[in-house]
């Protein structure tokens, strides 16, 4: 069993999923261990909502795609310049291509409700890679649309859309800083 080290080291965003079923208890799982997340004053402000009929899939992408396709018209500069290195465009075939789709929803009136739900994700994101899972934590553009098709109350903020399967994309992990440019010890600048 990996130690939560080499979970770390080996996780990275997956964009392309092979068409082979996941069992729903590893997702439930998934679940269980990023509910034990701290929260602000345990408010737990999260809520999740799982995916896989096929036609409610594609219904979401539709939704994704049409916020997409707006927002990749504005963009400029440095993000744009990004998302075409990382040949990344307004079509998000993940949204159906995945077996399950996982949607995670932040109580608006929790106090640091978007800091506790983020929080409990990156847990998910470990827990996910321990059962040999793969997601792309996508954020889309047209939030409100999307809870408003799935008919969530007004007080939720749709956070991210988890499309969950197992991968099919061979690219490498993105590189990381070293512990030398973003960590100081007793004095800032100076390395640990
Ligand atoms: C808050 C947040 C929002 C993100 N939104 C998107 C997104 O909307 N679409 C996408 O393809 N990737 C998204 N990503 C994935 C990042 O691009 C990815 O984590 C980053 O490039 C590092 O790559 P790695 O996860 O493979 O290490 C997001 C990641 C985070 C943490």
């Amino acid at each position: 069993m990996s130690n939560i080290f080499e979970l770390a080291k080996k996780r990275k965003t997956v964009r392309k999923f092979k068409n082979k079923d996941v069992n729903i208890e590893d997702v439930i799982y998934c679940i269980e261990t990023a509910k034990e997340a701290p929260s602000g004053m345990n408010s737990q402000p999260w809520k999740f909502l799982i995916i896989t009929k096929h036609s409610e899939k594609s219904a979401i992408r539709e939704i994704c795609e049409r916020g997409e396709k707006k927002f990749h018209e504005k963009i400029k500069d440095s993000l744009r310049d990004w998302l075409k290195v990382k040949n990344i465009t307004w079509k998000k075939e993940f949204l159906d291509s995945a077996p399950v789709l996982l949607l995670i929803f932040s109580h608006k009136k929790s106090r640091y409700f978007i800091q506790s739900t983020w929080l409990m994700i990156g847990y998910l994101l470990l827990a996910l890679e321990e059962k040999g899972l793969s997601t792309v934590t996508y954020t889309p553009p047209n939030l409100d649309e999307i809870r408003c098709f799935l008919n969530v109350p007004s007080e939720y903020r749709l956070e991210v859309i988890l499309p969950i399967g197992y991968s099919d994309d061979d690219k490498e992990k993105e590189t990381r800083k070293s512990i030398d440019e973003i960590c100081f010890i007793e004095e800032w600048g100076r390395k640990s």
